[in-house]
This record gives C-alpha cells, sequence and structure tokens, in this order.
C-alpha cells in the first residue's frame, strides 16, 4: 500500500512537471539568433586584399557628444568613442571561424532553426563587386545547419551595411533602395533553393531612431527628425521592393518572407499616492517622445493599409507615403520584442519588478500584448528575438520561463505563432555598449573565446520542449 501511495505521488509529482513544460505543436520551430557582424565582427576573405568597411566600422573610429548610458559630453569635453569603453568589434566572438563547430551548440540545446544575418558588407564589398567565398561560406553554412536539422533563417539587412553604400547617403536617399535589391537577389540566387525563411531588415524603426535622432547608432545622427522619418520610410519602401523581387525569382513563390518589428514601446512611471495612480507627467511627455521616435504605430499603420504617417509634431514638416503593394508584402511578421520600458524620474521598472543588465525589467505579460498587437495584421508570427543581458546569470531562467509561457498562452489563445528565436546564442557585441551585455545562452570567454553552457539557459533547452526533429 505505502509503495502505492508512494508511486502515486511521484506520478502526480511527474505529471506536474511534464505540466509545467510549454508544449508546441509539431513544426514549430524553438530556435536560437545572432547576426554576424555581432557574433563574427569585422572578418577578412583569403580573396580580399583589405576588410571591407562598413558604416559600423565607420561608426566605431569616430567620435560623439551623447552616449548610449545618457551621458552627455558639452563642449569643450572633448567627443569620446561612441562604442562603450572604447571598444571596437574585432572578431566579436569568434563567431566566423568557428561558425561551423557552434552549430553544435545549437543542436544541443535541442533547436529546430536558427536566424542569422547574411553580412552585405561581405558580400558586396565594393559596389558592384560581388564576393564569391563569402556567398560560398553562406551556402556551406546553411548546408550544416540543414544537415543537423536545424531549419536556417536569413536576415539580408541587421543594421550593418557596406561603407560604400553609407557614403552614397545609405538609406537616406530613396534612389539607393536598388542598390539593396540588387544585393538581397545576389544572396537570393545563391541560397534560395536551400532557405525557406527570410527576413528583409531587422528592426527599421531602430535603425531610425538610434541612428538619426538618439546618435547611438551608425551614422550618429542626433535630433535628425525629418532625416530619420525618410530613412524610416526607405527601409520600409526596401522591405517591399525586395520582396516583389525576390518572390519573381524561381524559388520564390515558396519562400516566406517577412520584415523583423520591433515593437519597442515605453510607458510613463505611475505613482502611487495614498491610493491613488498618478502618471508621472515628464515620464509621460518622454515617453511619448521614445514611443513616436520608434514608430510603432506607424510601421504596423504601414503594413495594414499601405500608407505611412510620420508626424513629430505640428510645426514641424511631417512625411506621408503611400505604397499599396504594402499590405502584401510579408509573408509572415517578425516579432522582435524584450520589455515595454517604464520611464521617469527613478528606475525604470517598479519595487516588485526584477531588472535584466540593461534599462527594462523582467515583463513576460508586455510579449503577449506585443504578439496580440502585431496579430491584427493577419500574418503568422515568428518571435525573431527575445532575450535576456544577464551577466550574473541569475534571472536567465526566470526570463525563459516567463517568456516562453507567454508564448505558450498566445498559441494556446489562438494566436498564430509559429516559433521563438532566443536573441542570442552566445554573447556578443552588443552595439554602442560594446562587450557589457550577456545575453548569450553560452558564455564566451574573454581570452580563449571558448564557450561554456550558462545554467540559466538549461530552462532553454530542457523546460520548452517541443518536437525538434521535424525539420527536413
Ligand atoms: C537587435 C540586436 C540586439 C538586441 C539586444 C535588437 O534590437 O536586433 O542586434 O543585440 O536587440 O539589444
Amino acid at each position: 500500500m505505502q509503495k502505492k501511495i508512494g508511486f502515486l505521488f511521484l506520478a502526480i509529482i511527474f505529471s506536474g512537471l511534464i505540466a509545467a513544460k510549454a508544449e508546441f505543436a509539431q513544426g514549430f520551430l524553438k530556435g536560437t539568433a545572432q547576426s554576424f557582424y555581432q557574433n563574427g565582427g569585422h572578418n577578412s576573405w583569403d580573396s580580399l586584399e583589405k576588410k571591407p568597411q562598413s558604416n559600423w566600422t565607420q561608426f566605431e573610429n569616430s567620435k560623439i557628444r551623447f552616449h548610449f548610458d545618457g551621458v552627455f559630453a558639452p563642449w569643450p569635453f572633448p567627443k569620446k568613442s561612441p562604442i562603450a569603453h572604447g571598444e571596437k568589434v574585432g572578431i566579436a566572438s569568434d563567431g566566423w571561424r568557428r561558425a561551423f563547430d557552434d552549430i553544435h551548440l545549437i543542436k544541443k540545446l535541442g533547436c529546430n532553426a536558427h536566424r542569422f544575418s547574411v553580412e552585405w558588407t561581405d558580400i558586396e564589398p565594393q559596389e558592384g563587386v560581388f564576393n564569391q567565398e563569402a556567398l560560398a561560406f553562406y551556402e556551406r553554412y546553411c548546408d550544416a545547419l540543414i544537415a543537423n536539422g536545424i531549419e536556417p533563417m536569413v536576415t539580408l539587412h541587421h543594421f550593418v551595411h557596406p561603407l560604400w553604400f553609407e557614403k552614397r547617403g545609405g538609406f537616406l536617399p530613396v534612389a539607393n533602395v536598388h542598390y539593396f535589391v540588387r544585393y538581397a537577389k545576389k544572396v537570393f540566387e545563391r541560397l534560395g533553393g536551400k532557405v525557406r525563411l527570410w527576413c528583409t531588415i531587422n528592426e527599421p524603426t531602430v535603425v531610425s531612431a538610434c541612428g538619426y535622432i538618439l546618435g547611438i547608432h551608425a551614422p550618429g545622427k542626433v535630433l535628425k527628425l525629418y532625416n530619420s522619418g525618410i530613412v524610416l520610410k526607405n527601409l520600409l519602401k526596401a522591405h517591399v521592393d525586395v520582396y516583389k523581387a525576390l518572390k519573381k525569382m524561381p524559388g520564390g513563390r515558396n519562400a516566406q518572407i517577412g520584415l523583423v518589428h520591433q515593437a519597442m514601446q515605453f510607458e510613463p512611471y505611475r505613482h502611487k499616492i495614498l491610493g491613488l495612480t498618478i502618471v508621472d507627467p515628464i515620464g509621460k511627455q518622454v515617453a511619448r517622445g521614445f514611443n513616436f521616435s520608434f514608430a510603432h504605430n506607424a510601421v504596423l499603420g504601414f503594413l495594414k493599409t499601405g500608407v505611412f504617417e510620420y508626424r513629430p509634431s505640428r510645426p514641424l514638416r511631417g512625411i506621408r507615403y503611400r505604397n499599396p503593394a504594402a499590405p502584401k508584402s510579408y509573408d509572415f511578421i517578425g516579432l522582435n520584442f524584450y520589455s515595454k520600458v517604464i520611464l521617469g524620474p527613478g528606475p525604470t521598472c517598479y519595487k516588485n519588478q526584477v531588472m535584466t543588465d540593461m534599462q527594462y525589467a523582467i515583463r513576460p505579460e508586455t510579449l503577449y500584448d506585443a504578439i496580440k498587437q502585431v496579430a491584427t495584421l493577419g500574418k503568422p508570427i515568428y518571435i525573431t528575438e527575445n532575450g535576456i543581458p544577464d551577466a550574473k546569470d541569475d534571472r536567465r531562467e526566470a526570463w525563459i520561463k516567463g517568456y516562453v509561457d507567454s508564448v505558450h498562452q498566445a498559441v494556446r489563445d489562438g494566436f498564430d505563432v509559429r516559433g521563438y528565436f532566443y536573441w542570442s546564442l552566445i554573447d556578443n557585441f552588443e552595439w554602442s555598449m560594446g562587450f557589457d551585455q550577456k545575453f548569450g545562452l553560452y558564455q564566451v570567454h574573454e581570452r580563449t573565446k571558448n564557450r561554456t553552457l550558462r545554467k540559466g539557459a538549461y530552462a532553454y533547452r530542457d523546460y520548452f520542449t517541443t518536437a525538434h526533429q521535424n525539420f527536413k
């Protein structure tokens, strides 16, 4: 009898454990994400005499006044490097040399998908000259992923582009968009037969807001509100043009092509005073400014209706752009989402919330809200990025469980979410914040660049079970 009770007890605990895990349907993608620039840095290629230069290698060698940590160096103080501690990307986490070994790291996590960027700078280091060595590298890389049962998801633009393109004005002149389309076609020609999932541009709103308003990303322009809107409009146009061009190519009809949108949103701090909730007035204005700059609604509006509207405030010049092809220019939407940022006089979270190493707290319910918002587009959703900067690795498990649960809940509630890609597979170069931010499921050791699975990442490996062998 005692034995029976013991067995029953064990069975209850065991089924409880199983129930606590998120189970997704067959075909759901459990993935990791990274970009080759952040992971492998500034690469040299045997077939090229010089390392290809990009907007970001130019930016890291510049000097600016306003920094990510909010430090402003007014005249006569000297300007500083835009990257924390004056760091340079260098070989980052040695991602190029170890790319093929790193595939085993993905496999060990039980993942069946991996999102990575193809670097335009490496493919077309000089205008119109395509680097066959780089194209061959990506082809071999996709083959190796597929051979390991890992579905590749390619991003064609992840913040970085060749310096020659930047010198022509980057995405500021609309006349430059065709260069991006030409490059995208070259990549598709080579990889289209192997890769089903294509992301055109990573986070157009981050490119425009951080590059042209906050000045913390290349090209480091500050408060150029109008130009920021123009760049955003041109990036959206570039997305539509690439979609149309690739769909016409052999294999285009089978490809699933989408835009990756960062649904970054801000809200004012709410004070609790004598049982009343009072919205912080400064936080309210700052949140408005940030929500405008990161243009979440403007992008959703464009994708829904084909009309892009961007007007900072009345006296300033606004932008209105219509592209009737936009609502039919994506087979899925890639959702990058971390947290909703609270803005006020003090810390960017409430007492009962747990902060990450960046300026946002662990708030899994906000991912659910973001899914709900992008679901109004009526297209399948992939969570193309979500993860935590956590150097101590004492919050990663809670993040993963909370956020994967949110995705799971959304799926159970009928939202068409088809995959989740944790950012990032390994520690990497976090743009202006240099190497301080530790997003990796695997820690990268500073000197040796060896990789070690973090304890907090076990949650991703074990807790999030899915049918990961079903990619063919
Ligand atoms: C970007 C990544 C970045 C991540 C974490 C996203 O905005 O696409 O490149 O590393 O956020 O901050």
